[in-house]
């Protein structure tokens, strides 16, 4: 595997090897010192041209356990205000030594059109509307440990609600979920939902509430709306919010996720700890695992795992 910038690119059969490989790196995380040799002289760079703090934390963290050396560029104290293009950007930090690019941005494609500029891996951290593949594969992780399966997701019944049309979660959830047997069904409004549908949709959270194994809530990006998509927040909540009503309709089996950042009262009006079936802090430890294995899939070829204490 050279890059990671879609779960399409890599297959079920890479998202299956990243999964167990994130097993292993959960371990790693469980010692005292959660610092392994894997990847020493390697060199990763998070390049983010859009806001992040778990994707880039987590990526600099899983970096650093693996002993590669990090280097972080974020665009407002960059010379990109002056003027510097993406493509000299990247040539730029490249001549440095770099190993892997992880890259954010508002532009759907960036990180195809950035892998013909270097020859270093290319990981996608979010690329505007399109693809988030990190995201999908830390929320299968979730999912997959929570309702203690070993392999794929078969049978489980997944609702993905909300923004769907802005939202490259929720492009790259469907992706993994059905790449792994997983049933998907998109709830919104017929105005955030995408023009088609990869799976089927239904704008009544009511209806399959009570038969979900998970219930994946998106956040409303109000950043990404362009023009008046729902009557208010308040109407949206009502229909597509995790009430408690709705919460107590749940099976006790069901997960509730959310890749965050969470609008506190607009997807969510209950308080998430006091979920029994909430794993969204789950979600957020699982990420540097996740990056774990795909920064040592990605750099780490030919080597020894070199993971033991
Ligand atoms: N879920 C996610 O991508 O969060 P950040 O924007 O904080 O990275």
């Amino acid at each position: 595997m050279k890059h990671l910038r879609s779960i399409a690119e890599v297959g079920t059969e890479g998202v299956l090897r990243l999964l167990d490989l994130t097993d292993t790196m959960v371990e790693v995380n469980q010692r005292p010192n959660p610092k392994v040799p894997a990847l020493r002289g390697k060199t990763v760079c998070n390049l983010f041209y859009e806001d992040s703090t778990r994707t880039r934390l987590s990526f600099e963290t899983a970096a650093k356990r693996l002993s590669a050396d990090v280097m972080t560029f974020t665009v407002k104290d960059s010379s990109v205000n002056k003027g510097e293009s993406l493509r000299d950007t990247i040539e730029t930090v490249a001549a440095m030594g770099v190993h892997a690019f992880v890259i954010r941005h508002g532009s759907s494609g960036v990180p195809w059109q950035v892998s013909r500029w270097t020859t270093a891996s290319i990981i996608n951290g979010g690329d505007g509307w399109h693809a988030h593949p990190t995201q999908a594969l830390l929320d299968a992780y979730t999912v997959r440990t929570a309702l203690g399966r070993t392999g794929g997701l078969d049978g489980l019944h997944v609702a993905i609600v909300g923004d769907i049309r802005h939202s490259r979660v929720a492009r790259s959830d469907v992706e993994v979920f059905t790449a792994l047997g997983a049933e998907v069904t998109l709830v919104a409004p017929a105005t955030l939902l995408p023009p088609v549908a990869p799976v089927p949709t239904t704008d009544d959270l009511d209806a399959v509430i009570e038969k979900l194994d998970v219930l994946y809530l998106l956040r409303m990006q109000r950043e990404r709306m362009t023009e008046a998509l729902v009557p208010s927040l308040r109407e949206y909540s009502t229909r597509f919010g995790l009430t408690a009503e709705r919460a107590r309709r749940l099976p006790e089996h069901a997960l509730v996720m959310h890749p965050g950042p969470m609008n506190r009262g607009v997807e969510i009006l209950v308080e998430p700890s006091e979920l029994p079936g909430a794993v969204i802090t789950q979600q957020v430890a699982n990420g540097v695992a996740v990056r774990m294995a795909v920064l040592f899939e990605l750099l780490g070829a030919g080597r020894d795992m070199e993971i033991d204490e």
